[in-house]
């Protein structure tokens, strides 16, 4: 679901439904979220942890972009290795107003922080040795989307990538199917504006990854056949060895 706007300069970048939802409130709400329940951090360990893993597949990388930051929540983790160069991004103004505000201020001070879309990366060729994005391709429905965001991955990392997403073959993901089919007939009916999160079939996504120049070299499951969150590291092809 996506639709075109004008930028600034009157040249057209690509916009989704779903970036232009965090208001300043919102944004600070979703710093909250993960610490809410007892559920949820547990969670958020566990994604942590995820984290640890795929950095140390991709091979310890000297830098990283995280694309997108949100409030920053990899932030510890990504700055576990001091002599790692960081850099955070974001689509939303607020999340990086959110993430300024609520990280330790020297946490803060270890990231290069600026606004961008993952579309279009304000970066040059190959200006970091990973990009680490979670939480931000389960939400592109559409396969050009997700091939634009590879590939400009692909342009701006000299090495890999690591992404969350969702991914059919277990519990979660066949009742989000069955959910989204009973929608379609209209045997249920919610209230939603869009739809701003989907399941893909694993077979689908690794083609996209190919096809935008990466291989895989692992993945990470959240909770292999119970939950739908998976996390793939990509390397590029022509570092294959
Ligand atoms: C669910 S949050 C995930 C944030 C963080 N990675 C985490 O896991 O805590 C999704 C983020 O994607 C950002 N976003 C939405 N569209 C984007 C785009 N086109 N480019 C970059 N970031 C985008 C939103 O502003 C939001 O901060």
């Amino acid at each position: 679901m996506t639709e075109q706007t004008e930028k600034d300069q009157g040249e057209q970048h690509q916009e989704l439904m779903f970036s232009s939802v965090y208001t300043q409130e919102r944004a600070d709400r979703y710093f909250r979220k993960h610490q809410e329940s007892l559920s949820r951090r547990l969670s958020d360990w566990r994604e942590k942890q995820i984290a640890r893993k795929v950095l140390k597949m991709a091979g310890n990388p000297r830098s990283v972009l995280d694309l997108p930051c949100g409030a920053g929540r990899f932030w510890p983790i990504l700055a576990e290795d001091p002599e790692r160069e960081l850099l955070a991004a974001d689509y939303s103004e607020a999340m990086l107003e959110t993430a300024r505000k609520f990280q330790p201020e020297e946490l803060v001070r270890r990231f290069r922080i600026f606004q961008t879309s993952a579309f279009d990366i304000k970066l040059d060729d190959e200006a970091v040795e990973h990009v680490f994005c979670m939480r931000l391709m389960h939400h592109i429905g559409e396969s050009a989307d997700r091939l634009k965001i590879l590939r400009e991955f692909h342009r701006v990392t000299r090495d890999s990538v690591s992404l969350s997403l969702w991914v059919d073959g277990n519990y979660k993901g066949w009742r989000r199917r069955r959910l989204e089919a009973q929608r379609a007939s209209g045997k249920k009916v919610f209230k939603r504006r869009f739809q701003d999160r989907f399941v893909q079939s694993p077979a689908v996504l690794e083609k996209e990854f190919d096809q935008a120049g990466f291989h895989v070299l692992g993945k990470v499951d959240f909770l292999p056949g119970y939950s739908q969150w998976r996390t793939y590291v990509l390397r590029k092809k022509e570092r294959q060895t």
